[in-house]
């Protein structure tokens, strides 16, 4: 017989035999060909590191993940919906996943997503527009930010007026898109430097071996 080890590593997030997971929403359903497993029941969708920052950002150590079940996550940069999609798992049907992108086919693939998840709401907007997507909304319990621009700290602080006094923002931040001659270090440095009037940095990490161009920061609205 083959028994698998299964433990909660924070709410919603699962390590099944040393490889993560979340509770699929859309039972039966794949989002990006990840494997699925069948336990005593429940149905989870292994997360792959190498497809998602924040699934590798967890597996090297994040600690308290403010995304749980109910929250609402203003998400930009959204992409055809890899790590949106185990988001929306870990949130549940409480919970919201906002997710702004500025690409036609990736939004194909994100409305595509929608059917079968009903806490994806996608919006089809530049993250640099805020105004045109949190006019009316309520405020937000976390954001996840995860755009390739050269902007990227401009685009935090803009957004991040929707985030409530000490709410997490998660930030994958990306050296090259943001500048390709100065050292990485240098760029991440500038990074927080602009960010730091609004936002408190709790934790940074790089993400190798599954990801060699992101600084992943997790900071504290002020
Ligand atoms: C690295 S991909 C995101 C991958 C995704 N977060 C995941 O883990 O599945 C970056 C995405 O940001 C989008 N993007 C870049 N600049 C943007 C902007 N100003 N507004 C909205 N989306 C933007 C790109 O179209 C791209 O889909």
């Amino acid at each position: 017989m083959n028994f698998m080890e299964i433990k909660e590593i924070s709410q919603g997030v699962f390590k099944i035999d040393r490889r993560l997971a979340t509770v699929n929403l859309a039972k039966g359903e794949k989002v990006y060909g990840e494997d699925i497993r069948r336990i005593g029941g429940v149905e989870y969708r292994l997360w792959d590191p190498y497809r998602s920052k924040l699934a590798a950002a967890i597996l090297k150590g994040l600690k308290n993940l403010q995304i749980k079940k109910g929250s609402n996550v203003l998400y930009l940069g959204a992409a055809t919906g890899t790590t949106c999609s185990h988001i929306s798992d870990i949130v549940g049907d409480s919970g919201s996943v906002y997710c702004v992108e500025n690409s036609e086919e990736s939004m194909r693939s994100l409305l595509n997503l929608c059917k079968s998840r009903e806490n994806i709401f996608p919006i089809f907007s530049d993250a640099r527009n805020p105004e045109e997507y949190t006019g009316s909304a309520e405020k937000v319990d976390v954001i996840y930010q995860d755009v390739s621009s050269r902007d990227q700290s401009l685009i935090l602080k803009i957004n991040g007026k929707v985030l409530r006094s000490n709410a997490a923002a998660y930030v994958a931040i990306k050296s090259q898109s943001i500048s390709v001659s100065k050292n990485p270090r240098e760029v991440y440095r500038q990074f927080m430097r602009e960010v730091s009037g609004d936002f408190t940095l709790s934790e940074s990490m790089t993400l190798e071996p599954f990801d060699m161009k992101h600084l992943f920061a997790s900071f504290r609205k002020r």
